[in-house]
């Protein structure tokens, strides 16, 4: 099986791309977790498609979606929704087709406040509804208060954390392979 796990966050020592990192590390025998970011997505300008139609960058995203068996997005909060980068994103792959349609989506995040990413989370199921997509209802995965979970470099250290993803993990693959 082969997921495809996005980060919403651009900066190198994100937590949010930690925590894909700490999935890739659990990753069970079977199962490849490929990270993708958001580096070099203009923002969206309706001329701009009309003059040269999808970006590279946008085109190599669409293309690793499409290939994969689920895909993974890690938001973070800001201002309490999701990152202007993650919300650009979507808008280009939602043009002449969306990738993500049909497509099994599991959502998880971290951020400093006490929510962990509910607010964002919630706010991008409903975009992803935009995009044809089939997000993942239940379990769900916060990760409050970050840094007191991830060191310097954005790699999760904290143990409950870890177990509590691994759980999510295993959730995520059954519900791709049983398609309920
Ligand atoms: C512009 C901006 C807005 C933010 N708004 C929120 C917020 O609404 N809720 C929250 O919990 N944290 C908020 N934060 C703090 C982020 O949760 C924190 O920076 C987090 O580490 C970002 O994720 P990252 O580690 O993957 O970069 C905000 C940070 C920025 C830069």
């Amino acid at each position: 099986m082969n997921i495809i796990a996005i980060s919403g966050a651009l900066r190198k020592a994100s937590s949010n791309t930690g925590l894909l990192r700490a999935l890739q590390a659990i990753a069970p025998d079977g199962v490849t977790i490929d990270i993708a970011t958001l580096h070099g997505i203009p923002l969206y300008d309706g001329d701009d498609e009309a003059a040269s139609g999808k970006p590279q960058a946008v085109k190599d995203l669409d293309a690793r979606i499409r290939a994969a068996d689920g895909v993974i997005i890690a938001t973070p909060e800001y201002n309490f929704s999701i990152p202007g980068v993650l919300k650009n994103a979507t808008d280009w792959l939602s043009r002449g087709g969306s990738p993500l349609k049909w497509k099994r989506v599991g959502i998880l995040g971290a951020a400093d406040g006490p929510l962990g990413t509910g607010r964002a989370q919630y706010h991008l199921r409903q975009n992803l509804q935009g995009l044809e997509a089939i997000t993942m209802p239940k379990p769900e995965f916060f990760a409050g208060h970050n840094s007191t979970k991830f060191d310097s470099e954005g790699n999760l250290f904290d143990e409950d954390s870890k177990r509590r993803l691994e759980k999510w993990l295993h959730a995520f693959i059954d519900w791709i392979v049983k398609k309920p």
